[in-house]
């Protein structure tokens, strides 16, 4: 029987959060530069995915129905509260407290606060109160927003990287206002996001958070160089991904483990695609894995519980990743928002040319020149539709969503914000851009 709430739409259950998250973080980027101002909200005045953020509400509501007395990883010997105790008063202190508490005139002047225009005296934040029955937590609030504030700035760099002049339904911030421009909004984002992620005060969150910023960068130089040739030389001893790319058999359980036999080309192949998997983990899978350990850490769940919630995050980034390699393929830039059929142009080989080239040598060679010759480009694509690689990465993009169905019911107790995210976790397969 299908539970009443996998009737509803996911965001239904958070609307009320979604529907402020704009005007939060516009709050959290102002400057007094107009300039940066324009830049840093442009993104933020449209409607994008917001999938991210969507993620952390839901799970953030999930793990409230966790009874607090089981929450026994709450860090009470913190600067909230110094007194060490297993008091549910004390542990609640905790839990319900605002991200910024210590406010001072000097959050005025770099941007995060406001100025009584009467008086032109520094003005205390609003401090979000604890809802009980909506089970967000303030900080997790707030990690929504830094989170969405990390996204775009990566995006803004992206774009500059990818020369690409559409974003969101309209002109990318580097084709309005020059390349230079959108990578300083991108680097002032990620300054402010780190301020905001400071005041959480949660030195475990504050390092998964720094941490992941790193890892979109290393993803994104990794994807830079991927060729054949440097794969030849790659280290092989890390191979984290193996049991997952072969694509299974019509009927095979999905939920089962996939193993492998390895033909005799396709060690460079499975060099290459577990390169490819690791750079998807990075670019995409980091920000959302890390995102939902910080979430849960910040819930005071248990490790086990932060373990899975991590699990989750992983298997989803890295299914979201292959639907967006593959929507790249299938989508028309005016439904995708942003330029369609890039990654070849870019020169960039992702899962549904892996399949290609496990059925047909030849395309290595495309692959080695990154499609730059005139005609690479049409070769591949043919490539790719004779070997139905598109089938066999969705049908790889299925198996990481299941893993994630795997974890999140290892993380958490039954609930309508649970089944929301199994709804969630499934529409990413489904959707459209
Ligand atoms: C979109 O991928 C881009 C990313 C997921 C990450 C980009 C990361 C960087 C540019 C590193 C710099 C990071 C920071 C935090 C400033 P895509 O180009 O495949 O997708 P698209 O079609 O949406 O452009
Ligand atoms: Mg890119
Ligand atoms: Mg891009």
């Amino acid at each position: 029987v299908t539970p009443k709430s996998m009737l509803h739409k996911p965001v239904a259950l958070v609307s009320e959060e979604m529907n402020g998250l704009a005007k939060n973080i516009i709050g959290l980027i102002g400057s007094n530069t107009p300039t940066m101002n324009k830049m840093t909200s442009y993104y933020f005045e449209t409607e994008g995915k917001k999938i991210r953020p969507l993620l952390i509400l839901l799970l953030s509501r999930a793990l409230s129905s966790i009874p607090i007395e089981e929450r026994d990883n709450l860090n009470i010997d913190s600067t909230d509260f110094p007194h060490k105790t297993t008091d549910l008063e004390a542990k609640k202190s905790v839990l319900y407290a605002n991200p910024i508490s210590n406010f001072s005139p000097l959050h005025v002047l770099s941007g995060i606060g406001q100025i009584n225009a009467l008086t032109k005296e520094a003005l205390p934040l609003p401090q979000a109160k604890y809802d009980e029955k909506r089970g967000i937590l303030p900080k997790q609030r707030r990690l929504a927003e830094i989170v969405e504030m990390i996204h775009t700035a990566s995006l803004l760099h992206d774009d500059v990287i990818d020369h690409a002049d559409t974003r969101r339904g309209r002109p990318s911030v580097n084709a309005v206002f020059t390349n230079k421009m959108a990578v300083l909004a991108g680097d002032f984002l990620l300054g402010r996001a780190t301020v905001c992620v400071s005041r959480l005060k949660n030195p475990e969150v504050i390092e998964l958070m720094s941490e992941c910023i790193a890892n979109l960068v290393e993803g994104e130089v990794m994807q830079l160089h991927n060729t054949p040739e440097e794969n030849m030389t790659r280290s092989t001893s890390f191979k984290p991904f193996t049991d997952m790319y072969f694509p299974k058999e019509e009927g095979q359980n999905s939920k089962s483990s996939i193993s492998i036999s390895i033909k005799s080309h396709e060690a460079l192949i499975d060099d290459c695609f577990q390169h490819y998997l690791q750079k998807s983990f990075l670019k995409t899978g980091a920000l959302i894995s890390k995102a939902c350990r910080a979430t849960a850490i910040l819930s005071g769940a248990r490790q086990s519980v932060i373990e899975s919630c991590y699990e989750f995050g992983k298997s989803l980034g890295l299914c979201f990743q292959l639907v967006d390699d593959m929507l790249d393929y299938t989508v028309s830039e005016k439904d995708l928002g942003k330029p369609a059929g890039n990654d070849l142009k870019l020169g960039l080989c992702t899962a549904p040319v892996f399949y290609a080239w496990m059925e047909d040598e030849s395309v290595g060679s495309l692959i080695k020149r990154n499609f730059s010759k005139p005609g690479d480009i049409d070769l591949t694509l043919k490539a790719v539709q004779k070997h139905k690689g598109l089938d066999k990465t969705r049908k790889l993009a299925e198996a990481y969503r299941d893993r994630a169905l795997n974890s999140l019911e290892q993380a958490l107790p039954e609930s309508d914000s649970r089944s929301a995210l199994e709804l969630l976790t499934n529409s990413i397969l489904t959707r459209k851009r």
